[in-house]
């Protein structure tokens, strides 16, 4: 099995001078992109809630010698996202790439959403990526063309149970996506989405840990073997997915190979939902 770490297709140099915004880069799948991009020669500006994270973030790849600065902002705010983007082009001259990475999510029974609940998933997975979508079209407009990828997930192809809120905001990211790429066609904006599959985050990880007191009722007695076995069962390409399989998509669309490619969704995910049929998953994508 290829370890997507150990093998780049990617030249050095591919992303030299290009000015990149990520939005919730600095963990998880949002770290993978930064730190690919940044590899690859971006300046990259990490955009979290969380200061910690992305100060993090930045002094990790800026103690590997690589270009990145940190912004803190809450998508929900259009107003924080558009003095951060003025900031980003007035320090940069330009942003090349945006990635809608940020995303809030949580399992909870439909029937007793609480009006906030709903919209705080649906303003940071929906109107973050379009605050953020919006805020950049003029700074790429003008500089003749740039790259938006938001980040998507598979569940709302079929329903998924306990996530109405996110599974509505992403099917309504897939709509922005195909608008705003014919929209913005015209000003050789591309705009693009990635569906990821599982990737084990931390909460995965938790779900998959066996209770401390199922006893034998358990076959399984960690987490890695309760994983390996949904790996062998759950996905048919073998292996559970990391961050730098999504970032390896980003890179692509960023690179020159992404210049006729706008309007499409790429499902990132080992096969794993169109193998599920109605049967439930961990499809965290
Ligand atoms: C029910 C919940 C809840 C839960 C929060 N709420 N968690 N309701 N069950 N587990 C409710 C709160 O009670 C509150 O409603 C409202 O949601 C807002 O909660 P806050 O904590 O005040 O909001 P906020 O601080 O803005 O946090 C946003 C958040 C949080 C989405 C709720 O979880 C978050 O910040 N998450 C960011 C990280 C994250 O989730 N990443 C996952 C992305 S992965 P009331 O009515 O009480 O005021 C991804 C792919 C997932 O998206 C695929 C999974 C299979």
């Amino acid at each position: 099995m290829i370890d997507p770490h150990q093998v780049s297709v990617f030249r050095p140099g591919l992303l030299d001078g290009q000015v990149v915004f990520i939005t919730g880069g600095g963990t998880g799948i949002g770290f993978g992109i930064s730190e690919l991009l940044a590899e690859l020669g971006a300046h990259v500006v990490i955009a979290s809630r969380k200061a910690d994270h992305v100060e993090h973030a930045v002094q990790t790849l800026a103690a590997r010698g690589h270009r990145a600065s940190a912004a803190v902002l809450d998508v929900r705010n259009a107003e924080q996202v558009k003095a951060v983007v003025q900031e980003i082009a007035d320090r940069h001259g330009r942003i090349d790439v945006l990635v809608n990475n940020a995303a809030g999510n949580f399992y909870a029974p439909s029937a007793t959403l609480s009006p906030n609940a709903w919209k705080s998933v649906v303003e940071i997975d929906l109107y973050g990526t379009f605050h953020c979508s919006q805020a950049v079209y003029p700074v790429m407009a003008a500089q003749g063309g740039g790259r938006i990828v938001s980040t998507s997930m598979t569940l709302h192809y079929r329903g998924w149970p306990l996530m109405a809120h996110a599974t509505a905001a992403k099917a309504g990211v897939d709509a922005l996506t195909r608008t705003l790429a014919v929209e913005w066609a015209p000003q050789r904006i591309r705009v693009n989405a990635i569906a990821p599959g599982p990737i084990p985050t931390e909460g995965v990880k938790k779900a998959f840990t066996p209770p401390a007191d199922s006893g034998a009722a358990d076959v399984f007695a960690t987490a890695e073997e309760k994983m390996a076995e949904y790996a062998r069962t759950g996905i048919p390409l073998g292996r559970w997915g990391t961050p730098r399989d999504i970032a390896n998509m980003v890179a692509f669309l960023a690179s020159p190979a992404g210049d006729w490619i706008t309007g499409a969704i790429f499902v990132v995910d080992g096969g794993e939902w169109l193998s599920k049929g109605g049967r439930q998953g961990m499809g965290d994508g």
